[in-house]
């Protein structure tokens, strides 16, 4: 029998360029860090500079070369001119993971907010995704996209727009897996349920601000949560560097959910 890789191999991101949107904090950060560790060059993306410059430091420190870009991806042309930017320097690996969740009753929303949220979860993956795509077409790559639970079963309350937003990046996921497998690109989401933020003091400020939905939204979910806690960070970032890899040489189109079997409920 041919002799297959190693693990080792399999999991490399050795010689691999990655792209990582809303890496400055959170779920794209612990991805960073985790790509970082595989041996990936990385491109940081977000629209937070302060915490952009202090990931770029954390990761050049431990020996990664890191480049990062303060872009707002709501934007196409800011999208467009970091793509300009790259110039030759395209990413092997896509992670379209920036996104927003404000919180707004269905009959509150007004069009401002409305299209920023689209705009920012919505829109900025399918431009990334055509400029991936287009820059790319001789070589392929990895893209992966983070959708979420609220996507395909939508639970928390006043999240209509967000969730139709992730709707979104799911179909967009499953088409192109399926129209450009065959030039080379991987295509896959990732759908993360409910992840602890870094910072737990932000929920409990809003709890404090009267916002007591917020707490009763959370019994609630966690009561029809099977594994009985909120997930880290970093097991999405496992998850992340599973699809990056050669790992998952032969996943394509797959919206693999992080959620610790929410919606297996
Ligand atoms: N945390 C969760 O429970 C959870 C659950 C399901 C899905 N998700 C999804 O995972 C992704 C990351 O979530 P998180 O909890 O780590 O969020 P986060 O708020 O901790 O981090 C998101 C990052 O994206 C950046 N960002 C936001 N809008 C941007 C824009 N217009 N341009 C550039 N950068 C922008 C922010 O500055 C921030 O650094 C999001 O797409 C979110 O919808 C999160």
């Amino acid at each position: 029998m041919k002799s297959l890789p190693s693990l080792h191999e399999l999991i490399s991101l050795k010689g691999k360029h990655a792209l990582i949107t809303g890496s400055a904090a959170g779920i794209g950060k612990a991805i960073a860090h985790r790509f970082a560790e595989a041996g990936a060059t990385l491109s940081l993306v977000d629209i937070d500079g302060d915490n952009l410059t202090r990931t770029e430091h954390e990761l050049a420190e431990s020996g990664t070369d890191v480049r990062s870009h303060v872009v707002d991806l709501s934007d196409k042309s800011a999208i467009d001119r970091l793509w300009a930017n790259l110039g030759g320097n395209e990413p092997d690996i896509l992670v379209n993971n920036a996104g927003i969740y404000p919180f707004k009753h269905f009959l509150d929303m007004g069009e401002p907010l409305y299209r920023q949220v689209m705009k920012a979860n919505q829109d900025s993956v399918y431009w990334m995704c055509q400029l991936m795509i287009g820059k790319r077409m001789q070589l392929g790559g990895v893209i992966i996209n983070i959708g979420s639970t609220d996507g395909i079963q939508p639970f928390k309350e006043e999240l209509s727009h967000y969730s139709m937003s992730k709707a979104g990046v799911i179909a967009l996921t499953k088409t192109l897996a399926k129209e450009y497998a065959n030039h080379g690109f991987r295509v896959n989401a990732i759908v993360p349920g409910a992840i602890r933020p870094p910072d737990a003091k932000a929920t409990s400020k809003q709890i404090l601000k009267g916002k007591f939905g917020v707490l009763k939204t959370g019994l609630e979910y966690m009561h029809r949560l099977p594994v009985g806690r909120l997930g880290r960070s970093d097991e999405v970032a496992r998850m992340a560097l599973v699809l990056a890899s050669d790992l998952s040489g032969y996943v394509y189109g797959a919206v693999i959910p992080v959620d610790g079997g929410f919606l297996s409920g």
